[in-house]
């Protein structure tokens, strides 16, 4: 019953603010400016659909070239297609595997590229359970650990440029959990919850940008961590089946969705360590009371995931 008046309440609370409808009000007020990414280079995750490919779209149509990492080459050579001609560099590349992710960071090293806006967009919610080859829960790989591994790597071998922007994309559903690095990496089916688990990366995103922003920012990177709304995308048809049918004729398209990040990259506005930012503005980092308690730490996450890298 507790539960049920929960999920009542997160719905009544956010639906409208979250869904096109959110969007279609604040966005009267916004400057309708088009950016211009003339010169830079992205690199955005999980491009082939969904956000990843609206944000890909995007940028190289405002002048940027991008390198646009996901599983399916089919899938990213209809989107170098799509895109205007030369402005899309595919890499298929597996980021739930730390293998993988190390092997794209080196070739992007290796081929001396310098980017200015990394999107860590890839994100899945897992109903079932599922292990990676490498033996981690897959969402946590995908969700959060392999950002951190790609982030990090970059960062060290100065293939982000000192004043470029990264973009991390949380989600609303971070509001259902605290900080809780000890369930980041749930091996055991029995003790999984997909909807949980994925509360749980969101909002360690929230705190690896506080990590990212108090470390590196006074070099000049510019770290962000955003909410798209609710979007309507393969990914929230397969793993949210029941929301979707119910509020897929409210639903944002993509670049209602992609419009933050966007507007963060184009602007790199000034924000405290852990501003959640959602349709252009800063919104509450909780809210519930329940979710503020915690022992763990941002340094205290970033360090568990780097111990868990090095058992490789
Ligand atoms: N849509 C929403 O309403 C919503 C709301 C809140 C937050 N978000 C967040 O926004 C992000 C994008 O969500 P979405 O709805 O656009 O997801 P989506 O429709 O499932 O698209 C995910 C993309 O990621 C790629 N991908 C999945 N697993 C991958 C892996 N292991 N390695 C590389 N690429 C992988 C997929 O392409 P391949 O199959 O080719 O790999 C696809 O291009 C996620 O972080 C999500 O949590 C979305």
């Amino acid at each position: 019953m507790g539960m049920l008046l929960k999920i009542i309440q997160f719905y009544a609370r956010f639906t409208l603010s979250f869904t096109a409808v959110g969007y279609w009000w604040r966005s009267l007020f916004w400057d309708k400016t088009p950016p211009n990414f003339t010169g830079q280079v992205w690199l955005v995750t999980g491009a082939s659909g969904g956000l990843g490919r609206a944000i890909v779209l995007k940028a190289a149509r405002h002048g940027a070239v991008v390198l646009a990492a996901a599983r399916s080459a089919a899938k990213l050579d209809a989107l170098v297609k799509e895109a205007p001609a030369g402005t899309v560099i595919p890499l298929p590349t597996d980021l739930a595997l730390q293998r993988d992710t190390e092997a794209l960071a080196a070739k992007l090293i290796l081929d001396g590229r310098k980017i200015d806006v990394l999107v860590n967009n890839v994100g899945i919610l897992n109903n079932n359970f599922a292990l990676t080859a490498e033996g981690r829960e897959e969402s946590f790989a995908t969700n959060i650990l392999n950002h951190f591994l790609l982030t990090e790597r970059l960062i060290e071998k100065e293939a982000l440029r000192p004043e470029s922007v990264v973009v991390n994309m949380s989600s609303g559903g971070m509001y259902n959990a605290p900080l809780m690095v000890k369930l980041m990496n749930v091996t055991d089916p029995a003790k999984y919850r997909g909807v949980f688990a994925y509360a749980v990366h969101k909002r360690g995103q929230v705190e690896l940008t506080k990590y990212w922003q108090e470390k590196y920012g006074p070099r000049g990177m510019h770290f962000y961590v955003m909410h798209p709304g609710w979007a309507e995308t393969a990914g929230v048809q397969r793993s949210l089946p029941n929301f979707y049918k119910i509020l897929n004729l409210i639903l944002r398209n993509g670049d209602q969705g992609t419009d933050t990040a966007i507007w963060l990259a184009a602007t790199k506005p000034a924000c405290p360590p852990g501003t959640f930012w959602f349709d252009r503005a800063p919104r509450e980092e909780h809210a519930y009371e329940a979710t503020k308690v915690t022992k763990d730490t941002p340094a205290g996450l970033a360090e568990y995931l780097r111990g868990e890298l090095a058992k490789a």
